[in-house]
C-alpha cells in the first residue's frame, strides 16, 4: 500500500524532492511536479515532524513519507513551512549536500543560507493560481547557485504556473501585485456580479457572468494591451465609456494602485518581522 512506503532513505536511494511542509502551497507544488512529469511519485517524498502525519500525507498524495535521515539524504529539499516555522525546522536541513528550494514569504535567500550552511538556495513566491496551474511564480537565486538548480526550479515552478525571473528586491512588490491581486481582482468580480443584482439577474446568473467577463478579459490581455481593449469596447457615445465615466468618478483605478503599494509595504513589514531585515 502506498501510506506504507515509510522512509529509511539513505544516499543510495534518496528521493530527488522532499516537500518540508505539504500544506497549501506545497501540496500544489507536488500536485504540479507529478500531474506535469516533472517528477515521478518515486523521486516525490513528504516530511512532518509527526510520524502519523507524515504516513497520512504520503498516503494522501501517493509519495513517500520520509524521516529526519531520508531528508538528510535528498536532492533537493523544499521548504514550504510557514514562515515562522523555519526556526524549527532549519538544524533538520542543515548541513546536507542537496541544494533548497523555498517558498516562504519573506525569508531571502541569504537568510535561509546562512541557516542551513549552503549557498545552493533558490527562493520562489508562487501564487494561488498554483491551484488551478496558473500560478504567477517569481524566483531569484544567489550567485552561488549552480545551472541545474536554476533550471531544476524553472521546471519545477513552471508546472504549476508562469515563471517570472526576477531580483529578489522586487519579491515584496511581486508579492503585492501577483501575491494578493488575486484578493483584488475577486473584490471587483464580487462587485460586478453586485451591480449585475443591481439591474435585475438572480445571485447565481450574476456571479457566473462576472466570472466570465473576468475570464474572457484574462484571455483578450494575452492578445492586446489593457488600453487596447477598453478602448475597442468602448465605443463612441455608448454604453462602456458611461460606465467608465462613472469608475473615473469613483476613482478605480487610484484604488487598486493604492491597494498594491500598501501590499507591497505591508510584505516588507513582515519580511522584517520574520527575521530576514533586522
Ligand atoms: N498560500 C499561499 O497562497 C502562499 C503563496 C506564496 C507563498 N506561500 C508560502 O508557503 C508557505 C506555506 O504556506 P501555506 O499557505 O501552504 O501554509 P500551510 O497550508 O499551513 O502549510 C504549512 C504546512 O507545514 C506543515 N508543518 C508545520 N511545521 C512543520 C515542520 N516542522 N516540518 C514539516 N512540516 C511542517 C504544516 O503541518 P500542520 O498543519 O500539521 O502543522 C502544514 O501542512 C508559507 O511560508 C507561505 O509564506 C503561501
Amino acid at each position: 500500500m502506498v501510506g506504507q512506503r515509510e522512509a529509511r532513505r539513505g544516499p543510495g536511494d534518496a528521493v530527488k524532492l522532499a516537500i518540508v511542509g505539504a500544506g497549501r502551497m506545497g501540496g500544489a507544488v507536488l500536485d504540479g511536479a507529478l500531474r506535469s512529469g516533472v517528477l515521478s511519485v518515486a523521486e516525490l517524498g513528504v516530511y512532518h515532524p509527526d510520524a502519523v502525519r507524515r504516513l497520512e500525507l504520503a498516503e494522501h498524495y501517493g509519495v513517500t513519507a520520509l524521516d529526519d535521515e531520508a531528508v538528510h539524504h535528498a536532492e533537493r529539499v523544499l521548504l514550504a513551512v510557514k514562515p515562522q516555522s523555519f526556526e524549527a525546522v532549519a538544524p533538520l536541513v542543515a548541513q546536507r549536500r542537496g541544494s533548497y528550494l523555498s517558498i516562504m514569504a519573506g525569508v531571502t535567500a541569504a537568510t535561509i543560507a546562512a541557516r542551513v550552511g549552503s549557498g545552493r538556495v533558490v527562493r520562489a513566491m508562487p501564487n494561488l493560481g498554483a491551484r488551478v496551474g496558473a500560478s504567477a511564480t517569481a524566483i531569484t537565486w544567489g550567485p552561488e547557485t549552480p545551472d541545474d538548480d536554476r533550471a531544476f526550479a524553472r521546471s519545477l515552478f513552471g508546472a504549476i504556473g508562469t515563471v517570472y525571473e526576477l531580483p529578489e528586491h522586487l519579491f515584496d512588490a511581486f508579492t503585492g501585485l501577483s501575491g494578493s491581486g488575486p484578493a483584488f481582482a475577486a473584490v471587483v468580480a464580487e462587485s460586478l456580479a453586485d451591480g449585475g443584482v443591481r439591474v435585475g439577474f438572480s445571485r447565481d446568473v450574476a456571479r457566473d457572468l462576472a466570472r466570465q467577463v473576468l475570464l474572457a478579459t484574462a484571455r483578450l490581455l494575452e492578445e492586446q494591451s489593457p488600453a487596447e481593449l477598453k478602448d475597442e469596447v468602448a465605443s463612441a457615445g455608448g454604453t462602456a465609456i458611461a460606465g467608465l465615466r462613472a469608475l473615473e468618478r469613483h476613482r478605480l483605478r487610484y484604488a487598486l494602485i493604492d491597494a498594491i503599494e500598501a501590499a507591497s509595504a505591508r510584505a516588507s513589514e513582515l519580511a522584517t518581522i520574520n527575521g530576514s531585515r533586522r
